[in-house]
């Protein structure tokens, strides 16, 4: 048990999958876990420990913002022994060429700040997704037929932006899409050797205004979360 993990410990598996929402992590375990138990709800935030296709995976809500998500992540990797960390979530797409429902894989995610920019100081570090998780992932997007993007993204610290101006140069430079997580889990995986990526389902869009309706919301999660057990999985049958 941690401060934030009530799970005992074992109850934990190397493969986590991160969605924001504690009510999603309890959706893609039963739809998507065998023999699925709940081993978290300190706070309402869920964490559940099951299989998929006899791997054992944990999926274990992180909250909104990379403070929330950053408290998980290290209980995760530093008490339980997690090694494979795959956020689940949404994002708003800035591209013309990235439509809402598409999923985006987050190559690198830029920001403004991040909980770990106390020990970086002046060094600009460059948060990266694992290569081999990318890369699985990318397949399984491919053979499930999701449209899907593959590039940089934004970890905000805000929601509600009051920066039009910094937004503009992102898209300028290809940014994909903005979230609010990805940037401190991938520096937190490289900084205690494990693997990361970032899974996104554009959810609305900067440009257009468009967003995805509630009735849409669930498949394309679903399609989101596959992908992200194909990819800590490539093997499975
Ligand atoms: N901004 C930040 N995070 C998000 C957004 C957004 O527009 N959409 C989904 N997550």
């Amino acid at each position: 048990m941690t401060i934030h993990i009530g799970a005992e410990k074992g109850e934990i598996a190397e493969t986590v999958l991160l969605p924001g929402d504690p009510y999603r992590a309890k959706w893609a375990a039963e739809t998507f876990l065998d023999n699925a138990k709940q081993v978290n709800n300190v706070r309402g935030m869920l964490g559940f420990t099951g299989t998929w296709k006899g791997n054992p995976v944990s999926i274990q809500g992180s909250g909104m913002g990379m403070p929330s998500l950053s408290i998980y992540a290290n209980e995760l990797i530093r008490d339980f022994g997690a090694k494979t960390l795959i956020r689940i979530g949404s994002c708003g797409g800035m591209q013309d060429s990235v439509n809402v429902r598409d999923v985006i894989l987050a190559m690198t995610s830029t920001t403004l700040s991040t909980p770990s920019r106390g020990i970086m100081k002046e060094l600009n570090f460059a948060p990266c997704a694992d290569w081999g998780l990318l890369q699985a992932a990318a397949q399984a997007a491919e053979a499930s037929g999701t449209p899907t993007h593959i590039g940089g993204i934004y970890s905000s610290d805000v929601f509600y932006d009051e920066r039009p101006d910094l937004n503009e140069q992102m898209v300028r430079h290809g940014i994909l899409g903005v979230e609010m997580e990805a940037a401190e889990l991938y520096i937190l995986a490289a900084r205690h050797k494990c693997r990361a990526l970032a899974v996104l389902t554009v959810s609305d869009h900067l440009l257009t205004g468009e967003a995805l309706p509630a009735s849409d919301r669930e498949s394309s999660f679903g399609d989101m979360v596959e992908i992200a057990l194909r990819a800590a999985f490539p093997n499975a049958a």
